[in-house]
């Protein structure tokens, strides 16, 4: 039997911090030798918000490679450029046809984005998840492991490929395969460490409110001393102390014990004592991944290859995807 699809992405949009890893890159490692994997670096969503067209190739070497850092083995996976694949941007259009707009607005990210955007809401933005739409259905993908934040997402995915297979195949023969979200509940969720009740974002304009992959021990030790806590002697995981609780479960993954061992270890500790336990942790469970990092970006060659051969693999599950849908709009094939 053939092996089950993934398909994920991340944005280059700067570096990745802990959210993403935790959230998502760290679930793709365990579970890649098990499925067929399809990791994207999804740089054309990078552009419906403003950016800076001088970093937008730096910051998508930066994700592929983080990607091999962090673990992502080619044996098992292929990691590409969105834009590379040009079926993304074609398939984007067709489902845009024939999905309606009120699906779109309903979507919490563009509400929450498009006001931090004011006047300058492209729409781009609105047609966001369109885009990941056609990014995961053009792979067939069984299964899309994200962080908890893009549910919405993934249901509307299934929503759009559905109502096509109702409107334009027949049930024997469907179009398009229906995906499953994948989102662990461990970690889907990492919390700014200036407020435990916002996620971690790369978008906070605060650089203490995240740690980033390629944070140095000595930022990391910064940001965790200058993280929000509360008063409360003793910490547990208690959901109404969200700076507590968040803190407890980075440390619980990043020193690779059960949350109720932690829980035990940490219910008299204070802070004092707690904060250099966490930093040790994480700067052990990131210097792996940075000196991968230092090793794959000293040779640019190797990456070029890699996302050469990983935009062929792609091509060729795209564009066969792409025919079968425009067959069954009625285009000339
Ligand atoms: P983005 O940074 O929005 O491109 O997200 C890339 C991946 O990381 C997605 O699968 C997100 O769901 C996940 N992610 C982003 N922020 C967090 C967070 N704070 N906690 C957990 N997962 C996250
Ligand atoms: N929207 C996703 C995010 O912000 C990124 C993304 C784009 C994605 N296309 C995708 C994730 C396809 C999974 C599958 O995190």
């Amino acid at each position: 039997m053939s092996k089950k699809r993934i398909l994920s992405g991340v944005q280059p949009t700067g570096n990745l911090h802990i959210g993403n890893y935790l959230g998502a890159i760290r679930n793709w490692v365990e579970m890649q030798p098990q499925y067929d994997n399809f990791f994207c670096v999804v740089d054309l969503h990078a552009i419906t918000v403003p950016h800076n067209p001088e970093v937008l190739a730096k910051d998508t070497y930066t994700i592929a490679s983080l990607y091999l850092a962090c673990g992502i083995d080619l044996q098992y996976s292929t990691i590409f450029v969105q834009s590379h694949v040009s079926s993304h941007s074609e398939l984007a259009w067709l489902l845009n046809c024939t999905t309606p707009l009120n699906w779109l607005e309903r979507m919490i990210q563009f509400k929450e984005k498009a006001i931090k955007q004011g006047e300058n809401v492209s729409v781009g933005l609105l047609d966001y998840p369109i885009l990941m739409a056609a990014d995961i259905l053009l792979y067939d993908a069984d299964q899309v492991p994200v962080g908890e934040d893009q549910k919405q997402h993934l249901e509307l995915t299934r929503d759009i490929a559905i109502r096509f297979n109702d409107k334009f195949a027949s049930e024997e023969n469907p179009v398009f395969k229906i995906p499953e979200p994948l989102i662990k509940k461990e970690g889907a969720r990492v919390m700014s460490l200036s407020d435990g009740t916002k996620k971690m974002s790369k978008s906070d304009p605060s650089e203490l409110s995240r740690i980033s992959l390629l944070d140095s021990p000595e930022m990391i030790k910064k940001k965790i001393k200058k993280c929000k806590t509360d008063p409360v002697m003793g910490l547990s995981f208690d959901p109404q102390r969200p700076e507590c609780n968040n803190l407890l479960t980075l440390y619980s993954i990043f020193s690779n014990q059960t949350k109720e061992k932690v829980a035990l270890e940490c219910a008299d500790m204070g802070w004092g004592k707690f904060k250099p336990l966490l930093t040790e942790a994480t700067i052990e469970g990131l210097t792996p991944i940075q000196e991968k990092y230092e090793e794959i970006m000293r040779e640019k060659g190797y990456l070029d290859t890699v996302l050469k051969e990983g935009k062929e693999k792609a091509e060729m599950v795209a564009n066969a995807t792409l025919k079968r849908v425009k067959s069954a709009l009625g285009f000339l094939v």
